[in-house]
């Protein structure tokens, strides 16, 4: 990193403070999907300028469980290599006991945010991370070859297969020939828990454990919906997507390659960025229900920011997250990167609806987003969304049929919580 540079001058300001404070060298570890990265730095940078500590970001994975494996190393060894760490909404549970409570720096603030993700973040009483911003799966569509086609918006799966088909085919014939009807993450990793958990919840299968603890996914509604799933490989979706995370289905989609694209509202701003080949011609809109007696789901995701309980410069570092996760940086971050604020009051933002109309118009897809099963199974989560995960993957790539993997899935999650007591 370009630290020595940049140290020398920060260094210099935080002397010029009058040395009250000792100057610090923070370490923040941030995501890196779409602009996460980027915005952090200008986010961290803009702190450091104004607090005269120095900040340097570290670079993880895009890939969110790599950059669980990762954190829970460098956890696990007690290291105070990385002071803050960017933390997904599911994490807490895992993560809690190295993570610093906050309550003494946040003064009751935290109570501007979402009442939902304050229950994640404070754990066993102690609140171990500050809400970042929020997230849900949206269906975002190409406006435009849905009007030159005659259709609208889908509802239905059934209307979004027919839909991606009809241009599809018509497309390709009129010699468009790599596009695709729907892209999402097919990936075997946390991001196919979110696609698979909006198939199902949608068809009213469940989320596959269920709030006391019950492993729940093994029912006829799951089936149907996993493998109506797979039955878009090599259809209305490229084989590919079985390795595909976001930042995939965002480059096929961003450049005019697919008519249906299922990602969280990061992607937005992006598509929606000059050079994007698809600028003006994004329409946003509530992922499909899976019938007439279904309905919409979003599976909610989001980041918050933590201090580690390692880090020897904790005032600093929870000083930063506080500013991060401020009014302010929320409301710069939603008009910059379309990254959803946690703090409801920024949803009568005029400024902010504007750049993102869908953060009004869809505003059901927040507040009734479901959750995956992370507070219920605490420390096994990973564990349980990774075998979840792997058999929907054995599904999509053919090698097992959804009753069998999901049965299989179901004996194993039993093994795991012991029979309901996950911890
Ligand atoms: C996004 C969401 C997060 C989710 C991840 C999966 O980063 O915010 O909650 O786990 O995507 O890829």
């Amino acid at each position: 990193m370009k630290s020595n540079k940049l140290g020398g001058v920060l260094l210099g300001a935080a002397l010029a403070f009058g040395g009250a404070a000792q100057a610090a060298t923070l370490r923040v570890s941030c995501g890196s999907v779409g602009q996460e990265l980027e915005m952090c730095k200008d986010n961290a940078q803009a702190w450091a300028k104004k607090s005269g500590h120095e900040v340097q970001v570290v670079a993880t994975p895009a890939d969110a469980s790599e950059r669980l494996a990762l954190y829970q190393q460098v956890l696990s060894s007690r290291s105070d290599k990385i002071d803050v760490f960017q933390v997904d909404v599911v994490w807490p549970g895992m993560l809690a006991s190295h993570l610093l409570d906050l309550s003494r720096y946040s003064k009751g603030t935290e109570q501007a945010h979402f009442p939902g993700i304050l229950n994640n973040v404070k754990v066993r009483g102690q609140l171990v991370a500050m809400p970042w911003f929020t997230d849900a799966g949206l269906l975002y569509y190409r406006s435009d070859l849905l009007q030159k086609h005659g259709l609208k918006p889908p509802a239905t799966w059934d209307e979004l297969a027919a839909a991606a088909k009809k241009v599809q085919d018509a497309e390709r014939a009129a010699g468009n020939d790599k596009l695709w009807g729907y892209v999402w993450q097919g990936r075997a990793y946390e991001g196919l828990t979110c696609n698979a958990v909006e198939w199902i919840a949608s068809h009213g299968g469940g989320t596959v454990v269920d709030a006391s603890g019950k492993v729940s996914v093994n029912n006829p509604q799951a089936i149907a919906a996993v493998e109506r799933a797979a039955g878009w490989i090599g259809s209305i979706s490229p084989t590919a997507v079985l390795n595909y995370g976001e930042e995939d289905a965002r480059g096929v989609f961003q450049a005019g390659n697919a008519v249906f694209m299922r990602n969280w509202p990061y992607a937005w701003s992006l598509s929606q960025a000059e050079g994007s080949a698809v600028k003006g011609k994004v329409g946003l809109t509530l992922l499909p229900k899976g019938g007439a007696d279904g309905r919409h789901v979003a599976t909610l995701g989001g980041q918050l920011l933590s201090v580690s309980r390692y880090s020897k410069n904790a005032d600093a570092a929870a000083d930063l997250v506080m500013y991060m996760t401020s009014k302010a940086v929320q409301k710069e971050r939603a008009l910059k990167g379309s990254f959803n604020p946690t703090i409801a009051e920024l949803y009568k933002d005029e400024e902010i609806l504007k750049a993102n109309p869908f953060m009004g118009e869809l505003g059901d897809a927040f507040t009734n987003a479901v959750g995956r099963p992370a507070a219920v199974t605490g420390p096994k989560y990973n564990q349980v969304s990774n075998q979840f995960w792997n058999a929907v993957h054995e599904v999509l790539s053919g090698k097992a049929k959804a009753a069998e993997a999901l049965k299989r899935f179901d004996a194993t999650a039993n093994r795991l919580s012991r029979g309901g007591k996950w911890q």
